[in-house]
Order: structure tokens, then sequence, then C-alpha cells
């Protein structure tokens, strides 16, 4: 197993390993955004740290790394978080305030940052990171996603996940496989609020997807999280058609 890296937008790296353990062929991505600070978005599962901090070596100094985020408490997207911590001893946690409040304050090393509140910048001096709370979207009381204003690049964790030996960055449709990957895992909550708060991220704009399992996206962002709101809204009515027995 490695960890490649990618430049996806100007000064943000996805770092992905590839592993054929998960549904025949499955990424974990995590994001590196760099200016004057750093900040790493996933930490990736423990298991992965020796492989994931060797590839942000390769892009900058661990230790220099300033902030460690993520969309939500979960192995995968926080499981490393104080092994980053070690590393990197200037680095604090940066998260949302559910997340913050009830995991962070007991579940890091170190105190967390304030809380980023929904719609609060955090200025890399360059990158200018915007959190957006997202309650339960994909998943998790405390789910939230980043969006750096100046490449119009959405961070958006799970949104989006689909399977495969993907490529780094794809023009290529990424709500089919996504809507493939949901019938195979079932990892989003279906409440009347899914299709909704997505659809509010399309209100961003985004240029770039930094997806974390799969392809990144560069094109529509708007068109791809309008698209994928529609296929949540028509798997929410037919949940409620079936009881919920359905997804
Ligand atoms: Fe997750
Ligand atoms: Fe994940």
């Amino acid at each position: 197993m490695e960890t490649q890296v990618d430049e996806i937008a100007a000064g943000i790296f996805r770092l992905s390993t590839f592993t054929d353990a998960v549904a025949g062929g499955f990424t974990f991505n995590q994001f590196l955004v760099t200016g004057d600070d750093a900040l790493l978005f996933h930490t990736g599962p423990r298991m992965m740290f020796p492989l994931v901090s060797a590839a942000v070596a390769k892009v900058l100094p661990v230790e220099r790394l300033r902030y460690v985020s993520f969309g939500h408490w979960e192995a995968d997207e926080s499981g490393a978080l104080n092994d980053w911590l070690q590393a990197a001893p200037h680095a604090e946690v940066a998260a949302g305030t559910l997340g913050t409040l009830i995991s962070g304050t007991d579940q890091a090393i170190r105190p967390p940052r304030p809380p980023l509140a929904d719609g609060e910048v955090l200025d890399l001096g360059g990158p200018r990171l915007r959190w957006v709370d997202t309650p339960h979207v994909p998943h998790g009381w405390d789910a939230g996603v980043l969006f750096e204003e100046t490449t119009a690049t959405l961070l958006c964790g799970d949104l989006f996940t689909h399977v495969g030996a993907v490529p780094a960055l794809t023009e290529n449709d990424v709500v089919g496989p996504a809507g493939a990957a949901e019938d195979m895992f079932g990892a989003t909550c279906l409440t009347p609020m899914t299709a909704p708060t997505i659809r509010r991220l399309a209100g961003l704009a985004p240029a770039t997807l930094g997806i974390m399992h799969g392809s990144s996206f560069a094109g529509d962002g708007a068109a791809a999280l309008e698209a994928l709101a529609g296929d949540y809204d028509r798997r929410f009515q037919a949940s409620l058609a079936t009881g919920g027995g359905d997804r």
C-alpha cells in the first residue's frame, strides 16, 4: 500500500490510499491545504498514519501542520488525530461546534481551538476555509464540510463516495457512481433534511469537489450537488412509501 499525492487545486493536495480489502477496491483520501499555515482535512485511520504522514512529508514538514480538521468523528475521519497532534506540536483540532464540545474536548490530547461556527472562516494566510454545518449529512450529528473560498474547492467528506481504483481528479459524472455506492453501503442518513442540506451546499458553486472516497471532481459542482440532492429526495420518498423497509 502506498499513499499517492496529487495537487487537485492550487495549494490543495489529495493524499490517497487505495485498498482492495473494501468493496473490491476503495480509496481513503485526506486533503492538505497549504498557505502560511497548513491544515489537514481527515486524519485517516490510525493504521494508515505511517503512510499518510510520509505523504504529507513530501509536501511540507509534518511538524508544520497548524490545524487538523475533519467532517465528523469516525475512524477514517478522525482516528489518527492524536498521532498527528504528537507529530505536529503546534497543531490544533479545528472542528464544528458539536464535534468540538462533545468529542474534541474529551478525545484530543490537547485542547481544540474554539469551535468553528456555521459559516465561520479560518484564514490560513492565503487559503480561506469556511466551515459549514451539515448535521446528519451524510451521517453524524456533528457533521460539517469545509469550503476553500479562493479556489472554490469544497472538501465534502463522505458526500459522493464511490468505489474503485479511480483517477485523482475527474470531470466525468460522480453522481451515478455515488448512487451505486449508496446502494451498496447505505451510509447516509435519510431524513427530510438530507436533500435540502446538500442543496444548500450547491449555493457555494464549487469548481472542485474534494471527495473522501473516490476521485475528486472538477467542473460544475453546483449541478453535481443538485443532482445528488435529487437522488436523495428520490431515496427519501421511496423509503416513506415502503415504511423504511427499502432504501
Ligand atoms: Fe463517515
Ligand atoms: Fe469517510
